[in-house]
């Protein structure tokens, strides 16, 4: 018999109801924020065209079998794996993977709080000050002054957290998802809303060339693996936490609608934040291999220029934190859930496990912009050498091992059943053969061109 998922309160109330928070997990900053950046660190439409081809061909199968996997264990990330494999009569060591994802989603809640921390920082800087009138000296000032201060980022920091686990104690399904089913069209209005102010005062056409124009020399091997990280990291895959979220699925959910909800969704919400930003690093002169400050230091540009700056600018960060907020309750739930099922803890003392593990981590991160910056392994920060190996190492690890087990461990009527679609012969061979080679491929010569 199958249990029921051990914290009833996470259950999603319908159909729904699932695909709007595994849209709210997967949309966040890692596409508003961290997509345009790695975009202009890596040249433009070469991250764009491998993100995509890795998005469909690799990210949508793992997302496929992370899902079903989770419906069909009904239970934890950690144990999913380790039990289904004992039923079907093979080895439970399945379960490395399954604890190789929580490490990734430890290491990537700690970071991503930060990240989150500087969008509140922001917001109450809209509220506060305000960006209205400013200059581009004053722009980038107001972000030094933020990076540099390590006592303004653990404020923020800390803030987010609490936020995360606040919601994590209340349990899903209360306030989050009428809360996302708000919020979310929102987001995609003020996106929109910007892209039409940055074409307005920025310069559209280089934009679209940077973006789009097809250079065969923009491809290669460093910029394929950061790409590969960037689609498991949007999608949320590879690290147990879409697992978790299928675990908790309605039967009547079907697998690959949904998994097409959630990468269109995302990717219309990635390719809004590239043409929101690029005009302005066009117009304005700005440097789009800025790193983790482009969007900080390019938006408020605009929100600079336009009447009601103030107010378009609070919007945006309290949308961006929202989006966030969605998101890194997706990286901590699936932690919470495995202790009170394999610790008998509370919801609550999970929660504060989770988020006090995640936020002590998140102060190497948060340090390495200032009081630490020197401090570098590799010629990586703290910050980067966490977000680089938990995204690009981990996540593609973690999804092939999702990937081999759904395609070569679960039976094939388990499987079937699960996804009960005309695709799913089409599933079933990328997800055996293409993946695996695929992110091996990817993996290894990403590596050497190091
Ligand atoms: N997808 C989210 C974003 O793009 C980040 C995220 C949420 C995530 N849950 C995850 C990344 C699980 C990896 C694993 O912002």
């Amino acid at each position: 018999m199958k249990k029921p998922p051990a914290n009833q309160s996470a259950q999603w109330s319908s159909k729904w109801a699932f695909i709007l928070a595994a849209t709210g997990a997967a949309v966040g900053l890692g596409n508003i924020w961290r997509f345009p950046y790695l975009m202009g660190n890596h040249g433009g439409s070469g991250f764009l065209f491998l993100y995509l081809l890795f998005l469909c061909l690799l990210g949508l199968p793992i997302l496929t079998a992370e899902l079903l996997i989770g419906r069909e264990a009904r239970t934890n990330a950690i144990d999913a794996m380790s039990q289904l494999a004992v039923r079907h009569q093979r080895s439970r060591h399945w379960r490395v993977v399954s604890l190789l994802g929580a490490v990734a989603l430890l290491l990537i809640l700690s970071f991503y709080s930060v990240v989150s921390g500087w969008s509140i920082a922001y917001l109450y800087h809209a509220l506060s000050v305000g960006f209205h009138g400013q200059g581009p000296s004053q722009i980038q000032q107001t972000w030094q002054q933020l990076i540099a201060s390590p006592g303004q980022l653990l404020i923020w920091h800390s803030v987010f957290m609490l936020l995360t686990i606040g919601v994590i104690l209340l349990g899903v399904q209360k306030g989050l998802e009428r809360a996302t089913k708000i919020m979310m069209p929102a987001l995609y209005i003020i996106l929109t809303l910007l892209v039409f102010i940055a074409i307005h005062i920025g310069q559209l056409k280089p934009a679209l060339h940077y973006l789009f124009d097809f250079h065969r020399d923009n491809i290669t091997m460093h910029t394929a693996a950061s790409a590969l990280g960037q689609a498991f990291f949007t999608l949320a895959v590879g690290a147990g936490a879409m697992l978790t979220y299928g675990a908790y699925a309605p039967k009547d959910v079907p697998i690959p609608f949904s998994v097409g909800v959630i990468a269109v969704l995302g990717v219309i919400v990635a390719l809004l934040a590239g043409l929101a930003i690029f005009p302005l690093v066009f117009q304005f002169h700005l440097t789009a291999q800025a790193g983790p400050s482009l969007m900080f230091i390019t938006l408020p540009t605009a929100f600079a220029h336009i009447p009601g700056g103030n107010l378009v600018a609070a919007l945006f960060f309290l949308l961006l934190l929202f989006a966030a907020w969605t998101s890194s309750i997706n990286l901590a739930e699936p932690l919470v859930y495995a202790l009170i099922d394999k610790c008998r803890l509370s919801r609550t003392v999970a929660a504060w496990v989770v988020g006090l593990a995640a936020w002590a981590l998140g102060i190497g991160s948060l340090l390495s912009f200032n009081l630490w910056q020197h401090l570098t392994f590799f010629n990586h920060t703290l910050f980067e050498l966490n977000a680089n190996i938990a995204t690009n190492v981990i996540l593609p690890v973690g999804g092939l091992g999702y990937a081999l087990f759904a395609g070569w461990v679960l039976p094939k009527r388990v499987t079937q059943q699960q996804v009960r679609s005309a695709v799913y012969p089409f599933w079933r061979f990328v997800t055996r053969y293409i993946v695996p080679i695929g992110i091996l491929y990817v993996l290894f010569y990403g590596m050497l061109s190091k």
